[in-house]
């Protein structure tokens, strides 16, 4: 074999990536607002009302800790938050550090793994808490298609892909669905402001 093995320093991103990373960021924060807008035209009407008129006067207090919503939630809940926000930092660790390390594939992995157990949560859920699939459910989807592309994608030596799909992953599906959790009303925001 000639050369060293691609890293993903060397490989990504690149000029073309930042081509298209405009069309990108643009198309994704229209599909937040889309997910945002389905999720609440599910909403049963009344507490689609009410969380509108509680938007409408809302004051950011500071943020404190208010815990004890997230041990009255279900297991299924407290597993979710656990795991996202293991893989919140694992992830940021990963994405700072080298590349194409034995680190970066066992942090990899654990990464993968907490990401599966966000994954699969968001479906108990649907018993434990909903009650049915709604758009937040879009996530899932998008986890579970980035983690395969990510994967079969450096399985092949395509850097680039792993790389894409992987970062995407994080910033696209982690962080957003993330902060769609914080939305005032939601359990996130109940813990972090305490109303
Ligand atoms: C830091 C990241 C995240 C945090 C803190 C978080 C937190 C939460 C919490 C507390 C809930 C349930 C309570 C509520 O609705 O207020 C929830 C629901 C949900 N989360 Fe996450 N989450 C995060 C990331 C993700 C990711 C990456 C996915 C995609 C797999 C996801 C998918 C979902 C779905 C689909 C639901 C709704 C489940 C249902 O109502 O049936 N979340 N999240």
């Amino acid at each position: 074999m000639s050369g060293s093995t691609p890293t993903i320093r060397s490989a990504w991103p690149d000029r073309t990536y930042w081509r298209g990373f405009w069309g990108r960021f643009v198309g994704g924060f229209a599909l937040t607002l889309v997910i945002l807008a389905g999720w609440l035209a599910t909403l049963p009407a009344a507490q689609r009302d009410r969380m509108l008129a509680y938007w409408a006067g809302i004051t950011v207090p500071a943020p404190s800790w208010h815990p004890a919503p997230l041990f009255a939630a279900p297991l299924s809940v407290q597993v979710h938050v656990a795991s996202a926000v293991l893989a919140l930092v694992v992830g940021a660790v990963i994405l700072l550090l080298p590349k194409g390390t034995g680190f970066h594939r066992a942090l990899g992995w654990s990464w993968v793994a907490s990401m599966i157990v966000v994954a699969v949560t968001s479906i108990v859920m649907i018993a434990d808490v909903s009650g049915g699939i709604n758009p937040l459910h879009v996530f899932t989807a998008i986890t579970v298609l980035s983690l395969w592309g990510g994967l079969t994608g450096i399985r092949r030596g395509d850097v680039r892909r792993h790389a894409g799909s992987m970062a995407g992953l994080y910033g696209g599906g982690l962080i957003i669905a993330g902060a769609f959790a914080f939305i005032p009303g939601r359990l996130m925001w109940q813990i972090v402001f305490g109303n």
